[in-house]
């Protein structure tokens, strides 16, 4: 398989830094988070028409998304119970982070894997961060992330809350539960989720597809 066009841009020892940095992240369970944010978002690109190439980009992206954590402290994101307002900003944080990571590793400005990073959290609602961007002015690949990112979350075991299984994290996504809501996603990206559930299903993995 050819490396991803961005990856091919960026030159490749600032963006095999990156890379090195990352797999030394020994966050085994973000490794595996972003494993499984890639297949799914490379699954819902695929329902939606994108070609394999397309798709391939996309998915390549979105496996970067949250490349912001590996350069903060593990203990935050796992924190059991209520956070403060300086950690809510503090975790916040990791989406401008992680653009300037790749922004700093020659990753193209506009490319797809520094509007994945910066923009995942974004919501379509406009209730998202950083930006509270909204509707299609979010990048496509947030788009995408930003249903793959909440699917994966909620299927996994965290140290502060159980491992949900398909049929209520397919409720919780299409339906809300008082938290997520359907309004933050794309109809056309949450539509290709309803309507590839079960392949979805069979898809994730809890060692992020390994
Ligand atoms: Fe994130
Ligand atoms: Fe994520």
């Amino acid at each position: 398989m050819t490396a991803p066009t961005e990856l091919q841009n960026a030159g490749e020892a600032a963006a095999s830094a990156l890379l090195a940095a990352i797999e030394q992240t020994s966050d085994e369970l973000l490794h595996q988070h972003e494993a499984m944010v890639g297949l799914i978002t490379h699954l819902l690109a695929t329902a939606l028409g994108h070609d394999e190439a397309a798709a391939a980009e996309l998915s390549y992206a979105a496996s970067l998304h949250d490349v912001g954590r590996s350069a903060m402290s593990g203990e935050l994101f796992a924190k059991d119970g209520a956070l403060t307002d300086d950690e809510i900003a503090e975790i916040r944080h990791h989406t401008t982070r992680g653009a300037d990571l790749l922004l700093a590793a020659g990753f193209d400005p506009d490319g797809l894997a520094v509007q994945a990073a910066r923009h995942h959290h974004e919501r379509y609602d406009g209730s998202g961060y950083p930006q509270g961007t909204a509707g299609d002015a979010i990048p496509l690949v947030a788009r995408l992330v930003a249903v793959a990112d909440v699917y994966d979350a909620l299927r996994a075991a965290r140290p502060y809350k159980p491992a949900f299984d398909h049929a209520k994290v397919c409720r919780i996504l299409l339906d809300g539960d008082g938290r997520c809501d359907p309004a933050h996603f794309d109809p056309a990206v949450l539509g290709a989720f309803r309507d590839n559930a079960e392949a979805i299903r069979r898809l994730w993995s809890p060692t992020g597809g390994a």
